[in-house]
């Protein structure tokens, strides 16, 4: 078990897309205004979680680029002695707009979903018609140095399998990394799409038909659960998420904490502690502190991939 010193933070559970693998099938019961911690609370709990070992936070939702002065946030968290990376996961619908302010706040990188290159498709998978945009707000990420980028693809069968090679491309003309993530079940929505998985492995070879060889690939930056490799003379790489035929649990390092002050130490096993109660109330930082501590020994307890009926909110929850 990897040491935690990740976290993943879900700053909304709003998003302004509508995925066919993510938004719930049931209409949702959004968290009140009031539900929702403030920013100065959220990050009073990041600074607790710094002490207790985290080194890395990332935003994420819903859509986090949506929460209302996101970027107070950033600048908050990057007050925090000993946080060494502040990055995020965004749909980049308003990323064109904002790169530059959150660059300036202090954010280092962006992971960007995009499931198709296609300004139809991408309409029909996210409910919205803003492909143009997205990539325009990629491009403008580079452009100002959010890097690395990562792009975040679920290929899906018969839904956007025959882009696999275009995204595997992409790496050799810029310094893109593009990630193939497996698709999981995690609803009653993703349930019923569960057929179109492409394990890695296929992926794999289908990029290896078309464009060659894969070296194995040294990231510098972050150890998740991905496994890089390179096409030859390409400026970008390929990693592959295997959550599915594969099992990382060992190796994972991350918590997670949800806009409303629950942590969850694994994906799937839901929300272990509620600490809004405990940031709204008398408690002092060392009392939390010593919870906190003790919530990060917890996890190597809860490992629960195998689980048959997850229900895992990925809007609201954020991956
Ligand atoms: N399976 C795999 N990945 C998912 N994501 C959201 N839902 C699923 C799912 N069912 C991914 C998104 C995003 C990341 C945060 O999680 O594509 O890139």
């Amino acid at each position: 078990m990897g040491k935690v010193d990740y976290l993943r933070l879900s700053v909304t559970d709003l998003c302004n897309l509508n995925c066919i693998y993510c938004t719930p099938l049931k209409k949702r019961q959004f968290l009140t205004h009031d539900e929702v911690l403030r920013y100065e609370e959220m990050a009073r709990l990041i600074q607790l979680f710094v002490k207790a070992g985290i080194r890395k936070v990332r935003l994420t939702g819903g859509e986090p680029l949506i929460k209302k002065n996101i970027i107070t946030l950033i600048r908050l968290l990057r007050e925090i002695n000993g946080l060494e990376e502040i990055s995020m996961t965004s749909n980049g619908v308003l990323l064109f707009q904002l790169a530059p302010a959150l660059k300036e706040a202090g954010l280092d990188r962006i992971n960007v979903s995009l499931d198709t290159l296609k300004k139809e498709r991408f309409r029909r998978i996210t409910g919205m018609d803003c492909f143009d945009q997205v990539w325009q707000g990629i491009q403008k990420s580079l452009q100002i140095n959010l890097k690395p980028l990562k792009l975040n693809i679920i290929p899906m069968r018969g839904i956007n399998d025959d882009e696999i090679v275009d995204f595997a491309r992409l790496t050799l003309e810029q310094g893109f990394i593009v990630r193939f993530i497996e698709f999981f079940h995690t609803n009653q929505r993703s349930k019923k799409l569960i057929s179109s998985l492409i394990p890695s492995r296929e992926t794999k070879n289908i990029i290896k038909s078309k464009l060659g060889e894969l070296k194995p690939a040294e990231m510098p930056k972050g150890n998740g659960p991905a496994v890089y490799y390179q096409l030859k003379d390409a400026k970008g790489a390929i990693g592959f998420i295997s959550g599915t035929t594969g099992n990382f649990c060992y190796s994972c390092n991350r918590i997670r904490l949800d806009c409303a002050g629950r942590i969850s130490p694994c994906l799937f096993s839901g929300c272990l502690y509620d600490a809004r109660p405990l940031i709204r109330g008398t408690q002092d930082d060392y009392r939390l502190l010593e919870d906190i501590k003790g919530i990060l020994n917890i996890k190597p307890r809860h490992v629960k991939l195998n689980i048959k009926e997850p229900q895992i909110e990925m809007s609201s929850l954020g991956g």
